[in-house]
């Protein structure tokens, strides 16, 4: 199944002509979009920065925008709204503050898809509710503006309220220069899937490869040292995401011993990966897309601002250092920094 993917020439700037675009954030993507917006030729005084009295707000002023720090009053005026302050702070930004001022034919732009999916956030049926999410940190999607190329972006219209949703969407990605390199047709499902799914199938799995690998390891009567280095340290891991992103996921083992290549590709092929999928469904079915994950995760959220113990995020931490990776590691460390 292959995506469309969208290219400056499938955009129509001229739908932009005239409407006053609001960023609600000026943190990674904010600052990003928006200097890359104005820099495409969207006049100065088109642009708003929506965003509470903070660093950030400096920061906006210094570049020369003009901040609104009364939502309100910027949500009034907004034909377009991107919504660029952090995801766990949106539904109640938006609804409280946002929502209840919009105009019935505003386009609020969302960069992920999290809110949109599990529907926490409060449109009207006139609205355009279009995903222009890049792929990439914020420093990066201005970096690359910059330097003349464009940056992988997902576009999707989630609710087309005005009937002209794909056209703006595609013309928004445009003057933040997402459709340079081509910008992925997408949903907001599809992007939610996606991270999750990373975040709590993928990645888990890793961590979990690593301790245990570094604990048969260890048994075996290898150092911490010897084992940090060989497993993370040394940043051989990174250097193999690095060429499977240039060179190809199978193809960069071409660039190991031939050793190694024979060990890899045989030993990944003898490994029966059901136990793994069906796992990986579990997780993707039973707690992302039922929006068990969203549900369970919102009755702790406020508990993640608390000190000490009383945040889950710092017992989970905890838990997790103590594994015989963790410890050795942070033994390995005060070494090399001379504390011990
Ligand atoms: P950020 O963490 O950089 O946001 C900072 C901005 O949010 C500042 O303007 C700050 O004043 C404002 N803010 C923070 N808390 C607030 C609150 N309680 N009330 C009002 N304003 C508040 O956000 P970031 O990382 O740029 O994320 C924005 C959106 O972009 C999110 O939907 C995120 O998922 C998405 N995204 C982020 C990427 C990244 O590079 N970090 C990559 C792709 C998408």
């Amino acid at each position: 199944m292959s995506a469309k993917i969208y290219y400056d020439d499938d955009a129509d700037l001229t739908l932009l002509n005239g409407k006053e675009i609001v960023f609600l954030g000026f943190g990674n993507q904010g600052a990003a979009q928006a200097q890359n917006l104005r820099d495409s030729g969207i006049p100065n005084d088109k642009i708003i920065i929506a965003n509470r009295e903070d660093s950030y707000a400096e920061d906006a002023k210094a570049k020369g925008f003009t901040v609104e720090h009364d939502f309100g009053k910027a949500a009034e005026i907004a034909d377009v709204l991107f919504l660029l302050i952090p995801d766990q702070v949106q539904p109640r930004v938006f609804n409280e503050q946002i929502a209840p001022k919009l105009k019935a034919t505003a386009t609020i732009v969302i960069a992920s898809g999290y809110n949109v999916f599990y529907k926490l956030l409060n449109f009207t049926p006139k609205q355009d509710v279009v995903m222009v999410a890049p792929r990439m940190i914020g420093s990066s999607v201005r970096s690359l503006y910059q330097k003349g190329k464009g940056f992988p972006c997902f576009v999707s219209v989630e609710q087309d309220g005005t009937g002209s949703g794909l056209a703006i969407a595609l013309a928004l990605s445009r003057v933040i220069g997402a459709t340079k390199a081509g910008a992925i047709a997408s949903s907001a499902r599809e992007e939610t899937a996606m991270d999750l799914f990373a975040e709590q199938a993928l990645w888990p799995n890793i961590i979990m490869l690593f301790r245990e690998a570094f604990s048969v390891l260890k048994e075996a009567g290898c150092s911490d040292e010897a084992l940090c280095y060989e497993m993370w340290m040394s940043k051989e891991p990174a250097e193999i995401f690095e060429r499977a992103a240039e060179d190809g996921f199978i193809q960069q083992l071409k660039h190991h011993s031939t050793v190694s290549q024979f060990g890899q590709l045989s030993g990944a092929l003898a490994l029966d990966g059901s136990a793994a999928r069906a796992h990986f469904k579990e997780i993707l079915y039973n707690q992302v897309l039922n929006g068990k994950f969203c549900r369970e995760f919102s009755k702790i959220e406020d508990d993640l601002e608390k000190e000490g113990a009383a945040n889950p995020l710092n017992e989970l931490y905890r838990k997790s250092e103590e594994s015989e990776l963790g410890q050795a590691e942070k033994r390995v460390r005060a070494r090399l920094a001379g504390l011990l």
